[in-house]
């Protein structure tokens, strides 16, 4: 498997797969692939005649320049990873200057108050940075449909609305969390992790559980409150925050509304290392 790091290439084999009226399926990734990525590859070859798996450390997504530097990189196991699922995936790899020819910087979005709550307030531009790269895939690619993980559920969600703000034709689709035996939602991230930390990390989804199981019968101040002193009562983990919003327009409750969906989101620090996570309430 020889990835492709020439746009005008992959474009190029692309155009022969649009003229055969068969259909593509775009799944972008920074690389550093494990199950829940190789999920959305699954579910992208089940429904496409053709799949392209992107592999792009984005620079402009990260607020913090030593967790660009320490991000994991392992383009050959990757490779080896989705040769193993299938010979036909198309793997574009571009450099830097193939996608920011210029200088490397991202566009400024509004999503409707979308990209200002939870990992918006955060992370500093984060969302700019990832709409800018999605929105370059996806006008390189072209694909019929796009693959992303709800691990990372307001980016679900701001992708949903860039496409219809800018008037992309392609369906967005969204793929449930995978996770570690423990409970810990799979992420490239978990690699850095020490091993006794990752193997206690099962917790965060344990919270987010039993914060599930209260919902029923609290308020959401309540089990923010409840959240809190779980942390602080555990040394290993340190909460950057804990939300509970409304599914769709991401904004946190006060109170819950009868016919709304809820989700509980949470941002952790394990050794240095970021963590998110979220489970559906209702
Ligand atoms: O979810 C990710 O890995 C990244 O944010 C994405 C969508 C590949 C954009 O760089």
């Amino acid at each position: 498997m020889r990835p492709i790091s020439d746009k005008q290439q992959l474009q190029k084999l692309l155009q022969t797969t649009r003229n055969e009226k068969n259909t593509i399926g775009l799944v972008p990734t920074m690389g550093a692939l494990h199950q829940g990525h190789l999920s959305l590859v699954e579910k992208a070859i089940e429904e496409n005649h053709r799949v392209v798996v992107s592999i792009f450390v984005n620079p402009t997504q990260f607020d913090n320049a030593n967790d660009l530097k320490n991000y994991p990189r392992n383009l050959n196991g990757d490779l080896a990873l989705l040769q193993k699922l299938s010979r036909q995936i198309v793997v574009f790899t571009p450099s830097k200057a193939e996608i920011y020819p210029g200088e490397i910087t991202s566009q400024e979005f509004r999503f409707g108050g979308l990209e200002k709550t939870m990992e918006g307030s955060y992370r500093n531009g984060h969302f700019d940075g990832v709409a800018t790269i999605v929105e370059l895939l996806l006008k390189i690619v072209a694909p019929d449909k796009a693959y992303f993980g709800e691990k990372d559920f307001q980016q679900l969600q701001i992708v949903k609305k860039l496409v219809k703000l800018k008037r992309i034709p392609v369906t967005i689709v969204g793929c449930p969390i995978e996770r570690e035996a423990n409970g810990l939602a799979m992420s490239s991230r978990n690699e850095r992790l020490p091993n006794k930390i990752r193997q206690k990390a099962g917790f965060i989804f344990n919270v987010l559980k039993a914060a599930k199981k209260k919902f029923g019968t609290k308020s959401a101040n309540d089990i923010r409150e409840w959240v809190k002193a779980k942390f602080q009562k555990n040394e290993d983990f340190e909460l950057e925050y804990f939300e509970i919003a409304d599914q769709e327009n991401l904004t946190p409750i006060q109170r819950k509304q009868k016919n709304k969906k809820y989700r509980a989101f949470i941002a952790v620090y394990a050794s240095g290392v970021r963590l998110i996570d979220n489970i559906a309430l209702n």
